[in-house]
């Protein structure tokens, strides 16, 4: 069975790695539901997708507010049907000095990152427990597994993402909802361009420098492109993953592995 007819649910889906994902899952057949706080970039990603032949529709989401959570995805289930798929995808990079970030920021950092793909998994899951059926795919990091510094709130709530998604898919496998985590390396996003600028004017780099050096140290040579996530997220989806459930999966052209 592939994943025609099935909602698919992708928070920050507005650009970059989201986006891309979304297209994906609506050439795959499911109906994309364009999740983000930005309504302007959703419904562009939406009229990409009917363009192509696809199906999808935009909802506002703010991932770090459970009403809001709720209530989009009770318009989601009014207006399709439950979700059988959810990407939790949206996510922020913000300096975040241990010594000097304020409780307000980590909290913040929380509440985007760590808190909203358990709200948006809570919304979805009783509609997976119907259906006998579900993906969730948890965006987290190569910043799961190694530190640059400056970055304890990017740092904690992506490691923290893999405990949720670990957790969830031991508590979910019973009703053949896979849980899965994607830590992807360095992909080719204005998240990462902006982290780019962050570090650069830190250190003192000249302008551009950061992303060359990450470019040389892949071994497969470049950069990753949003649509190499994609894939994998169509992977997890797919039949051929029936039996990966709690894992967290890199993608990052050999950069990291363990
Ligand atoms: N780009 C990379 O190199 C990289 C590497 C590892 C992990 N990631 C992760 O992949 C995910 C996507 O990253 P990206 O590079 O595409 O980022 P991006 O900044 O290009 O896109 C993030 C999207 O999330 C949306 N968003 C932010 N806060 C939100 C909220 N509270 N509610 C709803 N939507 C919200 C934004 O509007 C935006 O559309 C993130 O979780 C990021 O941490 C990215």
């Amino acid at each position: 069975m592939s994943i025609e007819g099935r909602v698919a649910l992708v928070t920050g889906a507005g650009q970059g790695i989201g986006r891309a994902i979304a297209l994906r899952l609506a050439k795959d057949g499911a109906t994309a539901v364009i999740a983000d706080l930005n309504e302007e970039t959703a419904a562009s990603v939406v009229a990409e997708i009917e363009n192509d032949g696809g199906k999808a529709f935009a909802v506002k989401i703010d991932v770090a507010d459970e009403d809001s959570v709720n209530q989009a995805v009770g318009n989601i289930i009014e207006r399709a049907g439950p979700v059988s798929i959810l990407v939790n995808n949206a996510g922020i990079f913000r300096d975040t000095p241990a010594m000097e970030v304020s409780m307000k920021e980590w909290h913040f950092n929380l509440a985007v990152m760590l808190t909203g793909p358990l709200l948006c998994a809570r919304a979805v899951g009783p509609g997976m427990i119907e259906q006998r059926w579900g993906r969730i795919i948890n965006m987290a990091s190569l910043m799961s597994f190694v530190a640059y510094g400056r970055d304890v709130g990017y740092c904690t709530t992506k490691t923290g993402l893999l405990g949720l998604t670990r957790s969830l898919a031991a508590e979910l496998a019973g009703h053949n909802i896979l849980v899965n985590a994607i830590c992807p390396g360095n992909i080719m996003t204005s998240m990462l361009e902006e982290t780019g600028r962050l570090v650069e004017l830190r250190d003192g780099m000249e302008p551009g420098q950061f992303i060359r050096d990450r470019a040389n140290d892949i071994p497969l040579g470049r950069l990753g492109q949003p649509e190499d996530i994609a894939k994998m997220v169509s992977y997890l989806c797919s039949e051929d993953a029936d039996y990966v459930t709690g894992q967290s999966l890199h993608v990052n052209g050999g950069l990291y592995n363990t």
